[in-house]
């Protein structure tokens, strides 16, 4: 296997050579720009590194690669709407820039590019290439859904709020992981076992997203510091806060929760220091670490040399550490 930089710049020099420019320009221009702005490339690089693993090599891969990619960003256009975001990768996000319809449109036609991506594949690998994708772009859906919904509840259990997280994130990770054992034909158990791995690698990363939202640098986080806590969001570190305070402070945190106000500063620097107060910021490490934990565990069980499992271990150590 190649180390992890390989991966990204085998996947940009696709990425760039799929880009054109095309009418109507007000459908392809925040295509190209959401794109074009970067980002982690987290899950085309495990399609890559997943393929390369499993012995098919990572080229043929490339497509799927960028499918789970070209579906990402269009989640993320459409996020921002539903979530009134302004900032992504440190830039305005399109409907900022455009306009709602805009937005909904040029993620609606992402949706199907990525779809498009498969065709390159023969029929077998197609099949449970394109059934994998659906059932996982439902399941993003649904966890969407749910993360709206939390907003305006007020009793949504962790258990509840594990189940959101999987759904939104967690299998996205996975799916990109499993295509890559796909495309490479590897059995049954092991396109399951890194399925696992990706799963709990996915949970780890959205408990972390809702970590650097409140405490993140606003220099290079590239998101609006404090979006999930003006939003109401149930995030891993609220409801650690609600279990772990005393009634008063309970209270005080959901009657924050109950309140858009105009200028947000204080409500945030106001639910940051209950966070903190109440031992919901370690909770929320520990849980980062325990789910990193359960990933690489899955990765273990897999029959293949340590030293490919490494550059795995080597992801997921680094992701944990990561401000972006
Ligand atoms: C953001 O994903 C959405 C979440 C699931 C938290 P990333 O943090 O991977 O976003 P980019 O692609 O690197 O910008
Ligand atoms: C995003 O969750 C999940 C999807 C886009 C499907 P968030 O709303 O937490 O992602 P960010 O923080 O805006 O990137
Ligand atoms: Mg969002
Ligand atoms: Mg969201
Ligand atoms: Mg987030």
């Amino acid at each position: 296997m190649h180390p992890i930089a390989f991966y990204q710049e085998a996947f940009i020099k696709h990425l760039e050579g799929k880009i054109v420019e095309k009418e109507p320009k007000n459908l392809y221009e925040p295509i190209n720009y959401i794109l074009g702005l970067g980002g982690k490339r987290l899950r085309p690089v495990l399609t890559l590194m997943s393929a390369d693993f499993f012995g098919g090599g990572f080229k043929n891969a490339l497509n799927a690669a960028l499918a789970i990619e070209v579906f990402h960003n269009f989640s993320l256009v459409h996020d921002d709407i539903m979530d009134d975001a302004p900032i992504r990768r440190g830039q305005a996000t399109v409907h900022e820039k455009w306009d709602i319809n805009t937005g909904i449109l040029s993620g609606d036609a992402m949706l199907i590019n990525s779809y498009q991506l498969f065709e390159s594949y023969k029929s077998g690998s197609f099949h449970q290439l394109v059934a994998l994708f659906s059932k996982t772009a439902i399941e993003v859906c649904e966890g969407q859904q749910y993360d709206v919904d939390f907003e305006t509840r007020d009793d949504v259990t962790l258990l509840e709020y594990l189940k959101m997280i999987e759904f939104k994130t967690a299998v996205l990770v996975a799916c990109a992981l499993k295509m890559g054992a796909i495309v490479s034909g590897a059995s049954a158990e092991n396109q399951n076992l890194i399925y696992e791995f990706g799963r709990n690698l996915g949970i780890a990363f959205q408990i972390q997203d809702d970590y650097l939202d409140a405490f993140g640098d606003p220099q290079t986080f590239g998101k609006q510091v404090g979006g999930d806590i003006i939003e109401n969001k149930k995030t891993y570190l609220y409801l650690k806060a609600l279990e772990k305070s005393s009634k008063e402070e309970r209270k005080q945190l959901s009657d924050l929760f109950s309140i858009q106000p105009t200028d947000p500063s204080s409500k945030i620097e106001a639910v940051k220091e209950v966070f903190e107060r109440t031992g919901a910021v370690e909770e929320t490490a520990n849980a980062i670490k325990a789910y990193t934990r359960k990933a690489f565990e899955a990765l273990e069980t897999i029959d293949l040399p340590k030293e490919q499992k490494d550059v795995f271990v080597k992801f997921g150590e680094d992701l944990m550490q990561r401000a972006v």
